[in-house]
């Protein structure tokens, strides 16, 4: 395989796109020197307003203030659903391919407006108001679907709780945004695995006092533990709710959603995004970034329970009258061929995953992928994590037959849609590199003390100024938002990785650099990992780094240090990986696990990451200063017993 550093424009990707490289640098420029005048035509191209706005941005990042088209009126389901029925009503809006192949239908835009309506009725019976908090627990069917916009169509906020979340992370959502409303299922299938989501919420409410309905859909019609003062018959109450409701009015800067997504330091932060900007952000981005057409089949891997899944599974597409596919599985179930049938079998034009799958599905060879028809593929995008260049090139070349542009889009959870990727039609690729700014974005490098660097340099990536998908602030904790995101450099959005620029303007992204893991393409907060192992009453310390690993990018690096008189063995080991489990999810389960019985600590008693992070990796040469330390002994014993060598 021959690895290029350039690929140009295809006149292939040029003849379909909505833009050349001019059209690009034309739009681009006239963003960031007119943001206002750029951003209000677009707001009235892409969506439909009750209303327009008082004042197009309203934007203090001293403050942490952020306010897009405030006092503009619209409502999101609205713009997913109503305005396309006069020519849609009979199109596929959502294909759904199950769990088991063969289990497979689709849902037409008509469909999907009955559905959302009567649940947005049902909600209502349930004294659910706008501004209400309601929490989805939900496995990747339609119905995740239908319950996020029947929230937005009664101005309730959803919070949706990824299905692979365990008992605990849902009561601490439930509990920090006040949700008095759970969606749920009986159960979920995902990899022929059979997953107790209601017996996860059952055991999440116990604690939960003000939750007063659950509503639970039946995917497996197991026999599942039935609370009649407080649990719903999904498809009892939808037979008997009306199919229309009237869409609520809601200010552009009204709640929408809220996620939560882990940090560096302490419990996770509810992101909050808002009706307007949001969804701007979101169909303008999924139009662009994939080239979206009229009557494609688009296809995004993640789950609903990830910002990938609400901006480019629902939100967007569903804003632009796409047909977007929703998959219940895994890649590698009933076998890894699993993605390349799907694509066959539906005719897939859009390819949107994550470089973990390519990872993994590119190790097992290519003769999975050459046994199926992709020719309906087009465009192929990535998202999560760096993607190296050799999973890069497979991509292109096995799954791409090299004649598909591949957009590796860099954001996150707080920028609500894509900032930084190559738009297929106007720029080449360089395998590895994220690329250019999306329209508006204008993205700066930093040196440690927070000056600019410019042309070719390598830093921390920030954002100057804002774009409508910013998120508005951590729910409840507008002092958090202003502290994670705007308190270290002044006037700047931290994004939290570093990066380099080249010297053609190309973002490469080199990673986090705050105590953020990225396993698999999901968010760790060393903290969290950390405050569960301490729960074991045989720890007393813990610290958590991670390590390169083949197909995770990073895998989880645990150092436990016992409570004196304790002995690490095979057991505990094991125990305490469970605890994990437990407590954050099967992901966050450490990787591996050192016994420690000291950690390396400056004289002020602060754990030396940087120095636990080079022996999980073995990097040995280059320690850096351990002058600091207050007892360089705990170095030697940690590297005599490191894991990997
Ligand atoms: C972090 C955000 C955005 C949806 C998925 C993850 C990393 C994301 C890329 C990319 C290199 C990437 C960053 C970012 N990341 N996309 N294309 N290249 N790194 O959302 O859980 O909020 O995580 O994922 O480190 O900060 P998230």
């Amino acid at each position: 395989m021959e690895l290029k550093p350039f690929y140009p424009v295809s006149d292939k990707a040029k003849a379909h796109s909505y833009l050349s490289e001019h059209d690009y640098k034309q739009m681009y420029q006239q963003s960031i020197e007119r943001p206002d005048e750029f951003w209000a035509e677009q707001a009235n191209t892409f969506i439909d307003w009750y209303q327009p706005w008082e004042q197009v941005s309203k934007v203090d990042y001293h403050q942490a203030q952020i306010q897009w088209f405030a006092g503009a009126k619209l409502n999101v389901s609205y713009n997913c659903i109503d305005r396309h029925l006069p020519e849609r009503a009979s199109q596929t809006a959502i294909i759904f391919e199950g769990d088991e192949p063969g289990n497979s239908h689709h849902v037409s835009y008509q469909e999907l407006s009955d559905q959302v309506n009567k649940f947005a009725n049902v909600l209502k019976s349930r004294g659910v108001k706008k501004g209400d908090r309601v929490c989805i627990y939900m496995p990747m069917i339609v119905e995740v679907g239908y319950a996020m916009l029947a929230c937005a169509r009664i101005g309730a906020v959803h919070s949706v709780v990824f299905g692979g979340f365990s008992t605990e992370s849902i009561k601490t959502r439930i509990l920090d945004a006040d949700c008095q409303v759970v969606i749920t299922a009986d159960q979920g299938m995902r990899g022929g695995k059979v997953i107790p989501l209601k017996d996860n919420v059952d055991a999440a409410v116990a604690d939960c006092p003000n939750v007063h309905s659950v509503i639970v859909v039946e995917r497996t019609g197991a026999d599942v533990n039935w609370n009649p003062a407080i649990d719903v018959h999904y498809e009892q109450a939808m037979a008997q709710a009306d199919s229309f409701c009237e869409p609520e009015i809601m200010d552009a800067e009204d709640p929408l959603f809220i996620l939560y997504t882990s940090g560096s330091t302490g419990k996770p932060k509810g992101v909050l995004h808002t009706c307007g900007g949001y969804i701007l952000y979101a169909s303008m981005t999924h139009k662009y970034v994939f080239d979206y057409r009229d009557g494609e089949i688009y296809w995004c891997t993640a789950d609903a329970g990830w910002i990938t899944g609400h901006s480019y599974i629902f939100y967007g597409p569903l804003a632009n009258g796409a047909t977007t596919l929703v998959f219940e599985g895994v890649p590698t179930y009933p076998d890894a061929s699993r993605f390349w049938q799907v694509i066959e079998e539906h005719k897939v034009n859009v390819f949107y995953t994550a470089p973990t799958a390519i990872r993994a599905l590119m190790g097992l060879g290519d003769e999975l992928v050459n046994k199926q028809d992709l020719s309906s593929l087009r465009l192929l995008g990535t998202v999560g994590e760096p993607i190296n260049p050799e999973a890069w090139h497979w991509y292109y070349e096995v799954v791409g037959k090299n004649n598909c542009p591949i957009v590796d889009t860099w954001w996150q959870t707080e920028t609500g849609g894509v900032l930084i990727t190559t738009l297929p039609g106007s720029s080449g690729m360089k395998p590895g590199a994220a690329g250019l700014p999306f329209f508006g974005i204008k993205p700066a490098i930093l040196d440690a003390d927070g000056n600019e660097l410019e042309g070719e340099c390598r830093g921390r990536l920030v954002l100057t100024g804002s774009w409508p998908g910013q998120m508005r602030t951590v729910y409840g904790d507008q002092q958090r938002f202003y502290e994670t995101y705007f308190s270290q450099y002044p006037g700047y959005y931290f994004a939290g990785d570093g990066a380099k620029r080249d010297k053609d303007g190309y973002y490469w992204i080199i990673g986090r650099i705050d105590d953020v893991l990225n396993v698999s393409g999901h968010r760790l907060g060393t903290a969290e990992i950390e405050s569960a192992l301490v729960l074991h009453p045989k720890v007393s310390e813990a610290a958590v780094v991670g390590y390169p690993h083949d197909i995770k990018g990073q895998g989880v690096y645990a150092y436990v240090t016992l409570m004196k008189g304790e002995q690490g063995d095979a057991g505990l080991d094991s125990e305490l990986k469970d605890l994990v489990a437990k407590e954050l999810g099967s992901f966050s389960k450490p990787d591996l696990l050192q016994w420690s019985p000291s950690l390396p600590k400056t004289r002020s008693g602060k754990i030396m990451r940087r120095i636990l992070r080079k022996i999980a990796e073995n990097e040995l040469d280059n320690l850096g200063d351990t002058s600091t330390l207050a007892d360089p002994g705990a170095v030697d014993e940690l590297i005599e017993n490191r894991l990997i060598r």
